[in-house]
């Protein structure tokens, strides 16, 4: 949409804050103005970002910089130029919007650079979330154990459970967790057909707990799938970005959720008035991937209750994503002759952009405005 076009459309300014002045004052001119300075912003980030994934060649100690000194800004003074699009700030029509587009621009992406980044352990698999470095963790590995760990404590996973992982990537989590409960089982929902395969594999690799017969995988879309059995527990790690519509995901979750059961959401979010994405991950990371204002997440709560919640600050996520950086880094001679769809030099530069950028929002303000929150959830 072109700013003029902005300024004159008629919207519903109730989800809207302006740039400055009173948040809760719903002036249609502050939001109109707000509106038309998003879409400056977003032009001027594209065409800085598009610059460098062409060649134009910036040192990574600039982009840090200039990131570190840009973004406390922004979070702080002026989270609404993080909010390129309007359907960031409402919920939309379908669970999770552009699923397919999602799986081919990201999760499908040639999995031996994915692994290779990610870290591919005997007992933790690729795993596409936050680790947890705050309780002494000196590797990869261990970080991701340690948050496991943590989510089996909130969660209260006792052995015998029935879980349901949504969105379960690789299967780490459930690998992990059913090594530590030998009666526990696990259902597991992905759509990633690449990711899928990878847990096939595993299901016929006798040294995995994913071959135990307590695993069973369904590949399918969050937008469709229907469940038959209720669940004891429900988990899910790093995927609530691509969820657009709390009420209706929240709603299906709760019907396959058995009387008294619990539900674990742990997502990245932000602590500023307003959910945030960018044009650039938009494009090329996560289309329609948006992360939701941690204050927001419990107030839909029609089917769900949140009785618990942790905010966990984002320096375990810009440690995380230090090591996948310095893993993809460390992985080109293996992975370049993938097939990414484009010229394996681009999408270094894509990618590399996205790390960077993504270590320093998480670092941020010392991790208190962008980092993962989680959300311990029983029936309303
Ligand atoms: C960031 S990864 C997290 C994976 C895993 N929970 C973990 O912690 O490693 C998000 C996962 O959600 C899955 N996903 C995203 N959108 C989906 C959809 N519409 N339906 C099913 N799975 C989806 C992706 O394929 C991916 O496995």
């Amino acid at each position: 949409m072109d700013i003029m076009s902005i300024i004159s459309a008629k919207h519903d300014i109730q989800y809207h804050l302006p740039l400055i002045g009173d948040i809760h004052a719903k002036s249609p001119l502050a939001y109109r103005t707000t509106r038309a300075l998003v879409s400056v912003a977003n032009v001027t980030q594209m065409a800085f970002a598009e610059a460098y994934i062409n060649g134009v060649e910036v040192p990574d100690w600039l982009l840090r910089s200039f990131f570190d000194t840009s973004m406390p800004i922004i979070f702080k003074h002026f989270p609404a130029l993080q909010t390129p699009y309007e359907w960031v700030l409402k919920e939309t029509d379908q669970v999770a919007e552009g699923s397919r587009d999602l799986m081919k621009i990201q999760y499908d992406l040639p999995q031996g650079m994915l692994n290779r980044m990610l870290g591919d352990g005997k007992l933790i698999y690729p795993k596409y979330s936050m680790g947890l470095w705050e309780k002494g963790a000196t590797n990869l590995e261990q970080s991701q154990m340690h948050m496991i760990d943590d989510m089996i404590e909130k969660l209260d996973i006792q052995d015998g459970d029935n879980i349901l992982d949504f969105g379960c990537g690789w299967g780490g989590v459930p690998n992990y967790i059913l090594s530590r409960f030998p009666n526990c089982r696990f259902t597991g929902l992905n759509l990633s057909h690449q990711q899928c395969e990878y847990m096939r594999l595993k299901m016929q690799d006798p040294e995995s707990y994913l071959s135990s017969g307590r695993f069973t995988l369904v590949e399918g879309d969050l937008n469709d799938t229907q469940f038959d059995e209720q669940f004891d527990k429900i988990i899910s790690v790093g995927v609530f970005c691509h969820v657009g519509n709390l009420t209706h995901s929240f709603r299906k979750l709760a019907s396959c959720l058995r009387p008294g059961g619990k539900f674990f959401l742990h997502i990245i979010t932000v602590r500023t008035p307003n959910n945030i994405s960018s044009v650039y991950t938009h494009k090329y990371i996560f289309p329609h991937g948006r992360y939701w204002s941690f204050d927001s997440i419990p107030t839909y709560n029609k089917d769900f209750r949140t009785v618990e919640r942790w905010y966990l600050n984002g320096m375990n996520y810009s440690k995380t994503m230090t090591r996948w950086l310095a893993n993809f880094d460390d992985s080109y001679t293996d992975v370049e002759d993938l097939d990414y769809g484009i010229d394996f030099a681009k999408f270094r530069r894509i990618w590399r952009l996205y790390l960077i950028w993504f270590i320093s929002n998480f670092a941020s303000c010392d991790g208190e405005i962008n980092g993962n929150g989680q959300f311990l959830m029983v029936h309303a």
